[in-house]
């Protein structure tokens, strides 16, 4: 082929590859493959040494040219890029308007939340201190602690999680009080709310995962009547209405005697009616008087202070408090459900 071809298909090839490049580094490597050493702009001047001197002055001539040609042509080229990546920044940018007004979806609490804060609150003013708690607990503070020792049939009365390590979900608030008992000493007020797990099959008032707020109060000379106080109180500040209670005795190893506290249905006033099942009362929180035994566990002298403890049903009041029907819509994570609680 001859060097006139040579030059007219480089030419073209060339016009052909920068066309096809949108970035700076591609045009960039066409410099190189065109004018670099070895470039083809290059190569082709040195295969004029084989020319004659009339030949030479002729190709050399045209030879310049497409150099020079090339060159432009790719300063061009990266100038036009640069402008393009530059113009779609700014488009990029056009595209959040700062004077446009908000997008509004306002975020709600969960009713789980609301009753928990409006009963911290309650409890606070009483002299409660509050606090949080692992979820992850060990067999001695979930059991051992409260008396429950190794192989005693109450284990059966909480399917528990245990995981890997063995330790423990937490199958209840109560976990917690050897703990707070060691760190705070007597005397006490404290309530401590948390997420509890236990391995139940689920249905429309049974969950896997559900919270309950526990709360002690441990002094000097406390009984059952404070107990009954406080609760009474709690409660009916909670439901905005005075609240009848009574208490059933009630099995638990950590407390002695123990009671499941009923308050009267507020549907219905103590007629009886669907929600309470006919009989005018609702069972919402096992209590009692702290065994002697759970308190030398916490550091605490049982001749010198008694105390009481609660174990309120958190998931069961807030569904009572908004007439939730199916306790698994609280884990569901269905905004449909959740958030009809708004701004509460
Ligand atoms: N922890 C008990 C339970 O979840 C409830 C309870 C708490 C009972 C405090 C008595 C006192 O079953």
């Amino acid at each position: 082929m001859g060097i006139r071809e040579n030059i007219s298909e480089l030419r073209l090839q060339f016009e052909t590859e920068l066309a096809a490049a949108h970035d700076s580094d591609s045009v960039e490597k066409i410099r190189i493959a065109y004018l670099g050493k070895k470039g083809s702009v290059t190569e082709l001047l040195k295969g004029m040494k084989d020319l004659t001197n009339e030949e030479k002055k002729e190709f050399g001539q045209t030879i310049n040219v497409l150099k020079r040609e090339v060159d432009e042509k790719i300063t061009a080229r990266i100038e036009a890029i640069r402008k393009e990546e530059e113009d779609k920044l700014v488009n990029s940018a056009e595209r959040y308007d700062v004077t446009l007004p908000a997008d509004t979806a306002f975020g709600s609490y969960h009713p789980i939340t609301l009753v928990q804060r409006e009963l911290e609150e309650i409890f606070a003013s009483m002299g409660f201190i509050v606090e949080d708690f692992k979820e992850i607990v060990s067999d001695y503070e979930c059991f051992e602690a409260l008396n429950i020792p190794k192989h005693h049939p109450a284990r059966d009365m909480q399917d528990t999680y245990y995981l890997d390590n063995g330790q423990l979900l937490k199958t209840h608030t109560s976990a917690a009080q050897n703990y707070l008992m060691r760190k705070y000493g007597a005397p006490l007020r404290a309530i401590f709310p948390g997420r509890c797990f236990r391995n139940e099959s689920t249905d429309a008032s049974h969950e896997n995962t559900f919270f309950q707020m526990e709360g002690i109060m441990i002094d000097k000379d406390i009984s059952i009547s404070n107990l009954i106080y406080f609760m009474k109180t709690m409660l009916s500040e909670v439901f905005k209405q005075d609240v009848k209670v009574r208490l059933r005795p009630g099995f638990f190893p950590f407390v002695e005697p123990g009671f499941e506290l009923d308050i009267s249905c507020h549907i219905c006033g103590g007629k009886g009616c669907s929600t309470c099942h006919g009989s005018g009362w609702i069972e919402l929180c096992p209590c009692g008087m702290i065994h002697p035994n759970v308190l030398t566990a916490g550091g605490i002298d049982p001749e010198e202070y008694t105390g009481f403890a609660f174990g309120l049903g958190l998931t069961r009041l807030a569904m009572m408090r908004y007439g939730v029907k199916d306790i698994r819509d609280l884990n569901s994570g269905s905004l449909k459900a959740l958030s009809q609680f708004n701004h509460e």
